[in-house]
């Protein structure tokens, strides 16, 4: 029995474009590759890397931010949106990485930060001098306190990271930042804000930029009329577009405005969407081909190593996409979230801190309660399943290597700002995903390039390093190129058809071409009938799939 998804394209998407089911390779630059040995990796370490790239078999890369930063959120408090940070290289350089990335077919994808600037960008700094009733504090969120002398925020609200979503400024006024202190809310409602952001699309278009990554696209646009409702009042707010703060219905105006410069362009530029909204149609909002293209869904990335989730999500996603005509995406690790071989490691868990009586257990340790190799397996079986799909694949630096989450830095070395001020999503932080790539089993920072990498590598990282992985054909490496590779023949069609297996812990389904995937999520074996085994995700299968595994099935020649 078969229950056939059917995905109705409308024609005017129906031209193949190479964004639909691209595989794109999340790079956090300051992690990748260091060519000066200042401990930060930097815009000519990705050159030096270039071979690398084009052998994993990607379309496309996208960096996280390179603009000049005070690293206040690891580059996401932007000081200066047409530049690159000294530290990182030069415009030149980037011209060079630009060309050399294009020059073997990869596409380029830079990240666009809108909801919020650096404090160090001069907009900020001209905000602060210019004083209260300005111009120029106009450009951001600035409003009196409460209590006898303003001595009190506006609002209880509270930023993503922990703590107050106000900070108070010398003469008294309090700005409103969503995230860190350091990254100040813009006012959308601001001409010149819009404007601006428009002239830096069109720079890094000029400059031969494919694409964009906007960054939280579903916070950008406020309604902050008086009076301000409480914390408890915002968060009984339904988030159905009316919403003060979040996916607002008329942030989609400032999209379709993007949209016609992006379709200026000879291809259009792409644009995906960082948008956690409430529901699926809420998120079809901002793929719509009359807003930024696609969006990300991140449902997989939360949910369980489990059939019966991967299934609905699947399936549902799919359906979905009927609703804005975009191709969907697929991601199980990013810069942001615990690296999902860590995940798979703490089944219980699934990599999730939770309280245990008064304890915190936190994600990525502790090292007694991570099964290392289970976790690693039931990734690859992950990621296969994710290769075969239709729609976009957004794949993390690093997770080629199967590399886990560092658990093991030292409070006085984290960076995240959301260590620091007690966020309740992620009590470690985020740096465990951020450390430095081991290249080479030996030499200084494991060949990231400098004798001190900004975040520390532990020891272990020598048996994930790329050289020996390259090298051994049961790498984790190997098999990424190997699905890279294959999975271009699975670009057909944008649709798949589910065959019912008889089992609740495995999936199977068939593509346009006739390729077939089979998911094991269960530890006992299951038959394989007809075709070929083309690619395993664990050990080599012919007659079944073993358990926690994933293989690809060709037709029989
Ligand atoms: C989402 C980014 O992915 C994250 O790294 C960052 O901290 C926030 N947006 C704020 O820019």
């Amino acid at each position: 029995m078969t229950d056939a998804l059917v995905i109705d394209t409308p024609d005017d998407q129906k031209t193949p474009a190479w964004w639909r089911q691209a595989a794109v390779y999340q790079i956090y630059p300051r992690s990748f590759a260091d060519s000066n040995g200042d401990g930060l990796g930097d815009i000519p370490g990705i050159l030096s890397r270039v071979d690398y790239l084009a052998e994993l078999g990607i379309d496309a890369v996208w960096l996280s931010p390179f603009y000049p930063s005070a690293l206040a959120d690891g580059g996401y408090d932007v000081a200066d949106y047409r530049n690159v940070d000294p530290r990182l290289g030069t415009l030149e350089d980037f011209d060079a990485m630009v060309a050399a990335l294009h020059a073997r077919g990869i596409r380029v994808v830079v990240d666009i930060v809108p909801n919020h600037t650096s404090d160090l960008h001069a907009w900020f700094q001209e905000a602060l001098a210019a004083g209260r009733g300005s111009v120029a504090r106009d450009r951001y969120i600035f409003r009196e306190g409460t209590g006898p002398d303003g001595s009190e925020p506006p609002t209880d609200w509270v930023s993503v990271f922990g703590g107050s979503a106000w900070e108070r400024v010398e003469d008294g006024q309090w700005y409103f930042h969503n995230f860190a202190v350091e990254q100040p809310d813009l006012n959308w409602d601001h001409p010149e804000v819009r404007a601006d952001f428009l002239e830096t699309l069109r720079f890094w278009s000029d400059r031969g930029v494919d694409g964009f990554r906007i960054d939280v696209a579903h916070m950008l646009t406020k309604d902050l009329s008086e009076p301000l409702p409480s914390r408890a009042e915002l968060d009984a707010m339904p988030q159905d577009g009316r919403h003060p703060l979040i996916d607002r219905d008329d942030v989609h105006e400032i999209y379709a405005e993007w949209r016609r410069v992006f379709n200026e362009y000879d291809p259009p530029r792409t644009a995906v969407a960082e948008a956690w909204v409430s529901t699926p149609e809420r998120r079809a909002k901002y793929a719509s081909a009359d807003g930024l293209g696609q969006a990300f869904n991140f449902d997989l990335l939360v949910a369980d190593f489990d059939a019966a989730q991967f299934r609905s999500i699947i399936s549902e996603n799919l359906a979905q996409s009927q609703l804005s005509g975009s191709s969907t995406t697929w991601v199980l690790s990013n810069h942001d979230v615990t690296r999902h071989a860590t995940r798979y490691g703490l089944p219980a868990l699934n990599g999730r801190p939770v309280k245990q009586g008064t304890e915190w257990v936190e994600a990525g340790g502790p090292e007694e309660m991570l099964d290392r190799e289970g976790g690693l397996r039931r990734a690859n079986a992950a990621t296969l399943l994710l290769l075969g799909l239709p729609g976009s694949a957004y794949l993390y630096q690093g997770e080629e290597l199967g590399l886990h989450e560092v658990a093991e830095i030292a409070p006085e070395q984290r960076q995240d700002p959301g260590f620091f001020r007690g966020s309740e999503f992620d009590r470690l932080g985020r740096d465990g995903c951020r450390v430095p790539l081991p290249w080479t089993a030996d030499g200084a920072s494991f060949g990231f390039g400098s004798a001190v990498s900004h975040l520390p590598q532990p020891g272990w990282f020598a048996q994930y390093a790329a050289d020996v992985e390259a090298s051994d054909p049961a790498s984790t490496l190997s098999f990424y190129r190997r699905a890279l590779a294959l999975r271009h023949e699975l670009q057909t069609g944008e649709t798949l058809e589910w065959i019912e297996t008889g089992r609740a812990d495995v999936l199977r389904f068939v593509r346009p071409n006739g390729w077939q995937v089979v998911t094991n999520f269960g530890t006992e074996p299951f038959a394989l009938d007809g075709g070929d085994v083309v690619l395993s995700s664990g050990a080599d299968a012919a007659a079944s799939a073993p358990g926690e595994t994933t293989v690809w099935i060709a037709p029989a020649a």
